[in-house]
């Protein structure tokens, strides 16, 4: 939700900000701006409205903006229509200041009317233009931008990460962090700032994640950091692990393509170093027996796919662990009553590790005592960093705003860990516990024979992309599936989708079943296999088309049925939607390609969502 990326060296800046905002632009893409300044030329700001190619556009016809020190912005909306004014940067009145940021600064009105009192003009609409015009207002009153920026933000009420650039130290960028993300990049004789460090990786992979309430000062030769109270303080280091290749298309037409590509390898990563002889090995987890005795109640929060990870993860936690789970979504868990207290478990689900809602649950949970315990893709995330224990997902980068591989690494390990607390808790049965590990195991290999069907889905694909509605039906681990599948198709082809327990069909959504409606039948959780016949049955006799998914065991009998059967490799129940997702993520890949739809980067959403 909006990508902030700054730079200061001996480089044009230019280049950089636009290299660093092409990689962030899956975090908002309705406008892009840069802003650089120089001793000679002072600010020169250009933005528009639109993908940032308008931007580069744009800019190729202009004279160069000249200048070592910059900062870059990629718009998602939230105060004031995408246009070119709302834009950022932002500078303020007299050209002082300029200002990017991402969150929502919530009592700006209070500001904006305390500043027109005092005679300041205003010309965007925005609430972030308000830092800017308070910034140079208040530097026109105090000798230091640094005096400055310290009181601006004790002023600021909400969420920000902030970029800020002044005419009076043109070798200078300052950064500011409460609750949306902002991380530091140490270069040799150049220095960073980026929403994530795609946007910087290209330059380095020395980086330092900020925490609330600091302030970074950059220039080129090096980087000083100050808390709340303005004391000095040492960051530590991190070293990112993957390199550019992981943030590019790398020839795939795609990145949500080559994500779906890269599951068996991310799946690998994340599960191999977490089995050890056929055991679930959890060196990373600070829990102690105690703790897992002392849980009664487990919850899972989560927004978007990660809640559907949860969805899944209830069923077979429950019957792993014996102990009632509740799967919640974090935009209601955090404005609800829960029943968390010292005895509850809560995990957290995010791939980003950044999404506004679900950092806002665990803080209620953690302040209700519960043990937070994160499973994440971000290193160094805010929810990573404020969870009692986290549970790295090794997906590398996820750049599509869809998401395929961090559901698929999330899923996996959310189920290993319901399996490692079973087993240190004695209630796991030792022959599933056998055999869900040794399944575990051979599921990145499983994962590979379903990718190499990638035809199958292509083709159905081609026979219902111009359909308005479509219904997923399933039972248990299937419906929970259906809900992936059915967000997959609607997030990124626009086609109106529903997902419905295969069970509820009868009270009310069969009416909508009419001659030559798409049905996806997920029929993978061999127990309730006949069940799931009977619900196609039923939905065929009244006129559904009906795509089936199913195990390879159970494909001749599907055949018999279905309008189309696709089917993917047996593996144990409690894993089958780790198979089970991949051709519904490929529907909706070829359904939308088909379409034409801008798949990387669908309409009104971003990937990172750090705003309410
Ligand atoms: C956005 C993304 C989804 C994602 C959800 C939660 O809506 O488009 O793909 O599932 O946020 O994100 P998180 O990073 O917390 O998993």
């Amino acid at each position: 939700m909006c990508g902030i990326v700054g730079y200061t060296g001996k480089q044009a800046a230019v280049p950089i900000l636009l290299n660093g905002l092409e990689r962030l632009e899956y975090r908002g893409y309705d406008s892009a701006g840069v802003a650089v300044v120089s001793p000679e030329k002072g600010l020169q700001i250009e933005k528009c409205k639109g993908r940032l190619q308008v931007l580069r556009d744009k800019l190729a016809a202009l004279p160069p903006l000249t200048g070592s020190t910059g900062l870059g912005h990629t718009r998602w909306a939230t105060h004031g229509e995408p246009n070119d004014v709302n834009s950022h940067p932002h500078v303020s009145q007299n050209g002082q200041v300029a200002v990017v940021h991402n969150g929502i600064i919530e009592n700006y009105v209070e500001i904006k009317e305390f500043l027109l009192h005092k005679g300041v003009a205003f010309r965007s609409d925005t609430d972030s233009e308000v830092v800017a015009q308070l910034l140079e207002y208040t530097f026109n009153n105090c000798a230091d931008i640094m005096d400055a920026v310290y009181q601006v933000l004790d002023r600021l009420e909400g969420a920000y990460a902030l970029g800020i650039l002044c005419v009076d130290a043109p070798d200078t960028l300052i950064a500011a962090r409460k609750d949306a993300p902002l991380l530091l990049g140490y270069g040799d004789g150049e220095s960073f700032i980026a929403s994530d460090a795609t946007a910087i990786i290209a330059h380095t992979r020395d980086v330092a994640y900020m925490e609330d309430g600091e302030v970074a000062v950059l220039t080129a030769d090096g980087i000083r950091v100050y808390d709340e109270y303005r004391r000095p303080i040492e960051k530590e280091h991190h070293l990112i692990e993957w390199d550019v290749s992981a943030a590019e298309k790398g020839g795939y037409a795609h990145f949500m393509f080559k994500e779906i590509m890269e599951q068996p390898e991310a799946l690998r990563r994340t599960i191999s170093p977490r089995l050890r002889d056929g055991e679930i090995v959890f060196d990373e987890l600070s829990l102690t027996d105690e703790d897992l005795r002392r849980f009664d109640r487990l919850y899972i929060v989560a927004c978007g796919s990660s809640y559907h990870v949860g969805m899944v993860g209830k069923y077979d936690l429950e019957r792993f662990l014996r102990m009632p789970v509740e799967v919640c979504l974090a935009s209601e868990f955090r404005y609800s009553e829960p029943l968390v207290d010292d005895r509850s478990l809560v995990i957290v689900i995010s791939q980003s590790g950044e999404t506004l809602d679900s950092l806002a649950a665990l803080r209620k949970a953690k302040s209700l005592g519960g043990y937070i315990l994160s499973i994440v893709n971000v290193v160094g995330s805010s929810i990573a960093r404020e969870s009692d224990s986290v549970l790295y997902t090794w997906a590398g980068p996820e750049i599509a705003v869809a998401t395929t591989k961090a559901y698929s690494t999330q899923l996996a390990l959310l189920t290993m860990l319901g399996l490692y607390m079973a087993r240190r808790l004695g209630r796991a049965d030792s022959a599933e516990y056998a055999a869900v590990t040794a399944e575990l195991a051979l599921l990145p290999e499983k994962l590979q024979t379903v990718l190499a069907s990638a035809d199958a889905y292509q083709y159905l694909a081609s026979l219902y992309f111009n359909r308005d509605c479509v219904f997923f039906i399933g039972r248990n681990l299937d419906y929970a599936l259906g809900l992936e599948g059915s967000l997959k198709l609607k997030e990124i082809s626009y086609i109106h989708s529903e997902s419905y327990a295969a069970g509820e069909l009868k009270h009310g959504t069969i009416s909508l079943i009419e001659q030559g409606t798409l049905v996806v039948a997920l029929a993978t959780y061999g127990p309730l296999f006949d069940k799931a016949v009977s619900n196609i049955v039923e939905v065929k006799a009244r006129g559904a088309e009906v795509v089936a998914l199913t195990t390879d065991s159970l494909r001749d009998r599907m055949e018999k049925i279905a309008t189309h059967t696709l089917s993917v490799p047996d593996t144990h129940p409690a894993l089958q939607p780790n198979l089970g997702v991949v051709p519904l993520q490929l529907f909706a890949y070829y359904i939308a390609l088909q379409r034409g739809c801008d798949i990387d980067k669908p309409k009104n959403l971003a990937k990172s969502v750090t705003v309410e």
